[in-house]
């Protein structure tokens, strides 16, 4: 029989690549739950989950993480051997001014994710977190065992948060519980409200660029590919031990930080055109720079991330113009 896995937040960015990329395997039945809500063109959503099978081994829930009562319902029925927590509102810069989006979403929300896996007794759970739960530190790379105790914004606090509440939970229920440090996920269907989906969305309506600390962030730009498979060969690697009780945190990143700049450049370069920039102070809540060890998950998996970042830019803009008819 196959195991069956909820991925939440499932119409996302994220979380319908790690469908697409589980039903592959062909080992697992997943399913899929998200409000499909308006934080970005629904449309994107949809279609996202159009590209999913629909007919074999794929069954999607319109469902929100706080409708405590249809949750529980929904996995009494379905009785999930595995669950990876996506859903969660998302975008650091939104939280300074919709703070109670990401408490309903990613606090209260997840709360009842967690509930659910303690009395369905499922066997492990995944969930996002982020690379922002790290703050500005003064050394790099980031480990996972520097401390985190000073989000720079309530998203960070959220994250961090969801990794305190499953530690517990995974230590007092003896639940099997894994953190996912996603670093800046980019790549075809991406996030409207990210780069590099937001600077080309201006590129073609001729507006200018906002280029935040005058570009001198750097990133872990991380391709969604290189993501979604190093999730993958995580997740089938720790379900196919026996263990009493499992909690860590995991960096998901390339393990390489680029200059912002560099990253323009090459957008400009697929574009055949510079962009009109605004060049602009940093703004609250931003961290100045990531950049992610990635020993810590390399000593349990050997997939190390293969796309760098000229040739994923280039898949991004090639996917855009084709999906836009640009
Ligand atoms: N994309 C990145 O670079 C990145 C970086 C760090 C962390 N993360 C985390 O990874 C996860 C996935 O990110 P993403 O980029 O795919 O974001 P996304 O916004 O594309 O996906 C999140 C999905 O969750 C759904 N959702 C939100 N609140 C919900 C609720 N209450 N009930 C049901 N569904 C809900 C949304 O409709 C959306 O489809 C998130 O938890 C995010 O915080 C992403």
């Amino acid at each position: 029989m196959k195991k069956k896995v909820l991925i939440t937040g499932c119409a996302g960015f994220i979380g319908s690549k790690l469908a697409e990329k589980l039903l592959e395997i062909k080992k697992f039945k997943i399913y899929g739950i998200d409000n499909l809500n308006d934080y970005y063109d629904k449309k994107l959503k949809k279609k996202r989950l159009s590209n999913l099978d629909y007919k074999s081994n794929f069954k999607f829930y319109k469902l929100d993480l706080n409708n405590k009562k249809l949750l529980s319902k929904n996995f009494k029925r379905n009785k999930y051997d595995y669950v990876i927590n996506l859903a969660a509102q998302a975008g650091v810069r939104y939280s300074i001014t919709n703070p109670r989006k990401y408490f309903d979403s990613n606090l209260s929300g997840y709360f009842n994710i967690l509930e659910e896996c303690r009395l369905n007794k499922v066997k492990f759970l995944f969930f996002a977190s982020s690379s922002s739960v790290y703050g500005d530190q003064k050394k790099m790379p980031l480990k996972e065992t520097m401390n985190t105790d000073t989000p720079k914004s309530f998203y960070a606090a959220t994250k961090k948060s969801n990794e305190i509440m499953s530690y517990s939970y995974s230590k007092i229920y003896k639940m099997n519980i894994v953190g996912l440090r996603f670093f800046t996920v980019y790549g075809p269907y991406g996030r409207p409200d990210m780069t590099p989906f937001s600077f080309v969305k201006n590129f073609y309506k001729k507006l200018p660029i906002k280029i935040f600390s005058f570009g001198k962030h750097k990133r872990d730009f991380t391709y969604i590919d290189d993501a979604v498979i190093t999730v993958v060969d995580l997740f089938t690697t720790l379900i196919g031990k026996k263990h009493k009780s499992f909690y860590e945190v995991y960096n998901i990143a390339k393990g390489k930080s680029e200059k912002l700049s560099d990253y323009i450049k090459y957008l400009e370069y697929e574009l055949k055109s510079k962009f009109k920039k605004i060049y602009i102070k940093e703004q609250l809540g931003d961290v100045k720079n990531t950049f992610a060890d990635t020993n810590k998950i390399r000593k349990i998996i050997k997939y190390k991330s293969k796309v760098n970042l000229k040739s994923g830019v280039s898949k991004f803009v090639s996917w855009y113009k084709k999906y836009y008819n640009n």
